[in-house]
């Protein structure tokens, strides 16, 4: 039992169920499993809005499934599904609700935090959103001199750029072409240097986005940008107004940063900073896209929040995919996950997922704060196919390592590409078809010695297959399957969280390294005012002194 009265989960009958069927199961061939059953991959083949994702190269038999449905039912995902949903404050450390699918609900529905309806507002700030896209678009919001903008900076990080960094590349063929847009996040001085150095500040339009506006890396960059827009502005104070708006909740300290909070787009306390590019930190995207792709986009996740709502288990893709990873956590060994996009603009896909699913599932302690004995969140990284095949492909065809992997593609080519880059396609799809193949069906020793290898080659050109992977193909890649696919992500992770019993709504961890940060800088200044106060580890110090020494100090 723990402190809210639950049996924890490994000490629960579905836990010790999974764990003897596991043992049943031993090595079970994906081979073999195909061979008893040719009608497993319509089976196991779901349809959610655009998007049709194959799990039938899953380590799973009808036997998994039913035992793995049977656990969430026991941990109570589907109460606290409906608990996000309706706003409770299932965000337990912080306190908060998480309600980022009223961000995407229409006009006329209800979501309630504290007894007011908060979509009232989100579409308030939509239509702000749009009305001022709008005006950047079409030239009618000129900066400081009149001219036009031309270049729109998001200064932000983690949640308050990842996504709409991804997004504005996912969806590069749909952005006003005329525009430019770059994103500045790092607080190393050459994030911004290089993003700034061939701007014109007459032209450019900083988007200051922090959800906290306390962020340290966010206000650094965009104090230096501020002096770079008056340097080349002849220290006129007035220019800020027209060439800096902000994204935040924090209204006191953005006007405290010098912003009017006319030009501030709000969000709220109950969206998580990586569940937030749906919210006001997606302006960067809207202005790229106009209003009107942005709100395709929104019906996209919506599409998907009502599937995981209204799903029933045994057909709800979010369920089905959060519990296949808790499946190979924790009866499998595996530690990681690769996510493999095969479309060059989805080239920031993984980097957006690793914050949602690691920052979000990254956890020791469960809800009551007791340790878990169980894996939780697993490392997700990977890159866009085909590149990643001749660089990391080899370990998860021949590797020691079990990494299931989604693999994601789209049917048509975008349609701006144009002959012969059009016919590419065929083959960049073919790719992501047979390292699905390659993966779960591998090549036998008998299929290698068949084709005249000689016996000492065998094992090395023997692939052991049983490489589970997920295929998800939509037909294009557009506003709403980008929003298709995010929503099924949100909730996959969701569900992890519910199962594994964390918060996965907080991010305790990312704390201490930022306190330690403001502890060691003072001793790294050119004048070395406050060294002494520093308390410093016997390694750090060294490394600082060094440090010192190496930059002349
Ligand atoms: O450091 C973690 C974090 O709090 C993320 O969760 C968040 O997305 C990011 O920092 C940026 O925070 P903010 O939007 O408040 O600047």
């Amino acid at each position: 039992m723990n402190a809210a009265g639950r049996d924890r989960l490994d000490r629960t009958p579905e836990w010790d169920a999974l764990g003897r069927h596991r043992a049943e199961l031993g090595e079970v061939r994906l081979r073999e499993l195909f061979a008893a059953d040719p009608g497993r991959a319509e089976r196991y083949t779901l349809r959610v809005g655009d998007l049709t994702l194959d799990y039938s190269k899953h380590l799973v038999t009808d036997e998994t499934l039913r035992l793995l449905l049977g656990l969430a039912e026991a941990r109570g995902v589907a109460a606290l599904r409906e608990a996000m949903f309706r706003g409770e404050k299932i965000n337990v450390t912080e306190r908060r609700a998480v309600l980022h699918t009223a961000l995407r609900a229409p006009a006329g529905a209800v979501a309630e935090v504290d007894g007011e309806n908060v979509v009232p507002a989100v579409h308030a700030v939509l239509d702000r959103m749009s009305a001022f896209a709008e005006r950047v678009r079409s030239g009618e919001w000129t900066g400081h001199t009149g001219e036009r903008i031309t270049t729109v900076v998001n200064i932000g990080i983690g949640g308050s750029d990842l996504g709409p960094a991804m997004a504005y590349e996912a969806l590069r063929p749909f952005t006003a072409r005329g525009l430019g847009f770059r994103f500045v996040s790092n607080v190393d001085g050459a994030d911004l240097h290089e993003a700034l150095r061939d701007l014109n500040p007459e032209r450019t339009l900083f988007i200051v986005s922090s959800k906290t506006f306390t962020t340290v890396e966010t206000l650094t960059n965009a104090t230096s940008a501020r002096q770079w827009l008056l340097a080349g502005l002849g220290g006129e104070e007035a220019a800020v107004a027209r060439h800096f708006v902000a994204v935040s909740t924090n209204a006191e300290k953005v006007a405290a940063f010098g912003i009017d909070t006319a030009n501030m787009f709000e969000f709220w306390d109950w969206v998580g900073g990586r569940y937030s590019y749906d919210s006001a930190i997606g302006l960067s995207l809207m202005i790229a896209i106009g209003p009107e792709r942005f709100r395709e986009m929104l019906a996209g996740f919506r599409l998907v929040d009502e599937h995981f709502r209204s799903a029933p288990p045994e057909a709800n893709a979010p369920l089905l995919l959060g519990l296949l990873g808790v499946w190979y956590g924790a009866f499998h060994g595996a530690q990681s996950h690769a996510v493999l996009p095969y479309s060059h603009y989805l080239s920031r896909f993984t980097a957006y997922l690793q914050q949602l699913d690691m920052e979000s599932n990254g956890k020791y302690v469960d809800r009551q704060g007791e340790p878990v004995n169980w894996q939780t969140g697993p490392v997700v990284w990977g890159t866009p196919g085909t590149n990643g095949q001749h660089a990391y492909y080899q370990l998860l065809h021949q590797g020691t390592k079990l990494i299931p992997a989604d693999l994601i593609g789209f049917a048509r080519p975008v349609a701006e590409l144009e002959s012969p880059l059009r016919e590419q396609h065929d083959l960049l799809m073919a790719n992501l078809f047979a390292q699905g193949q390659a993966l779960a069906f591998g090549k036998t020793a008998e299929e290698v010695r068949a084709e005249g290898v000689a016996e000492d080659l065998v094992p090395h050109r023997t692939f052991p297959g049983n490489r589970p992977t997920t295929t998800i193909l939509a037909s294009e890649l557009t506003p709403s399957v980008l929003g298709q696919l995010i929503a099924l992500y949100e909730h996959k992770v969701f569900v992890q969280g519910a199962v594994w019993d964390i918060d996965s709504f907080d991010q305790w961890g990312v704390e201490l390294g930022k306190v330690l940060a403001k502890r060691v800088e003072p001793a790294l200044r050119a004048d070395g005012a406050g060294a002494e106060d520093t308390d410093l580890d016997p390694s750090t110090a060294a490394l600082v002194a060094r440090y010192r020494e190496l930059r002349g100090r």
